[in-house]
């Protein structure tokens, strides 16, 4: 009998054709993630499943699937794994890292200029019909030529942001994890992270989520960052402490926010919903035609090499 695969989510990709003479695919078609007990009896007879950000793949799951060997995770963030007990249980993990790491840092930086130059009051401006007399003093934003970008997490996409940064003439600014080559700077200087929020006018979150991370942006750090500075995030919502954020919107001196990620996905903050200077997304980063086809690509293709046993294209 054909192995089973649990695909949780309709993917750009038709995963029966792909997977076509090595698997028996499930697709979970609903617009909607599985809930827990869905994903348990949809996973539990199948040897591979493709998961996404929003499925939670904790001990619990792994024990009620013990054909289980691979989970191909939708996504570079591996965060909704639990990958102690998948390495304790023998599953292996995919992600899909690089072919997603241009779209989130243009989608990084579509935040970050819709925050500076303030598009969404001078959206709301322009819809109106009538966009009043051009004013001197009018919508005035952050001049981002000679301003300091500090890039928490400089990974393949901390680097792709500060990389887009040269051409915006701004100083660059990171703090990581473990020391980057200098051939991999992109012109930026490793500093502590409070010289990073002392310095810069625009923080861009983009590590992964882990427990070192969790809340790295909190009450302390927001405010300690630099008066009239922008907070991005496009990584993960819980990097930020988004009650600490909205108090500290209300109370100056942060300019804005621009938040493609959320503390409790899918739902947002409802102090941020009305607010002027903030920008939100609805997790879009690597929501290009082109990069969620190579993601697909790539789930499905761990999925292909580990049951025909061959080397898998991503491991985490
Ligand atoms: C990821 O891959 O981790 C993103 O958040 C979704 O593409």
């Amino acid at each position: 009998m054909a192995p089973r695969v649990f695909v949780a989510r309709r993917l750009p990709v038709d995963a029966a054709a792909f997977l076509e003479g090595d698997a028996e695919v499930d697709v979970f078609e609903a617009p909607r993630p599985p809930t827990p007990d869905e994903l348990r009896a949809r996973a539990a007879p199948c040897r591979a499943i493709v998961s996404l950000l929003s499925d939670r793949i904790d001990d619990a799951l792994l024990a009620a699937c013990p054909e289980l060997e691979l989970i191909a995770n939708y996504a570079v963030g591996v965060d909704n794994v639990d990958l102690a007990a998948a390495k304790a249980r023998g599953v292996r993990v995919t992600n899909t890292p690089d072919v997603l790491t241009d779209a989130t840092a243009d989608l990084t930086w579509a935040l970050l200029l819709a925050v500076a130059r303030r598009l969404r009051e001078g959206e709301r401006v322009a819809r109106s019909g009538d966009i009043g007399a051009w004013q001197p003093t009018g919508l005035l934003g952050l001049e981002l030529a000679g301003a300091t970008l500090g890039v928490f997490g400089f990974g393949r996409i901390g680097r792709a942001v500060a990389r887009r940064a040269q051409g915006f003439g701004m100083r660059v600014l990171y703090t990581t994890r473990s020391p980057v080559p200098e051939a991999e700077r992109e012109g930026a200087a490793p500093v502590s992270k409070a010289e990073l929020l002392a310095r810069a006018d625009v923080l861009c979150l983009c590590a992964p989520l882990t427990p070192e991370t969790r809340h790295a942006v909190g009450a302390p750090e927001l405010a300690a960052m630099k008066p009239g500075a922008i907070l991005v995030n496009t990584a993960r919502g819980a990097l930020v402490d988004e009650a600490a954020l909205v108090q500290a919107l209300d109370a100056g001196p942060l300019r804005g926010a621009g938040l493609d990620v959320f503390e409790e996905e899918p739902k947002v903050h409802p102090g941020l919903l009305e607010r002027d200077d903030v920008v939100l997304s609805p997790h879009i980063g690597s929501a290009t035609e082109h990069t969620r086809r190579r993601m697909a690509e790539i789930a499905l293709g761990n999925v292909r090499a580990h049951l025909r046993g061959e080397p898998l294209l991503t491991p985490v």
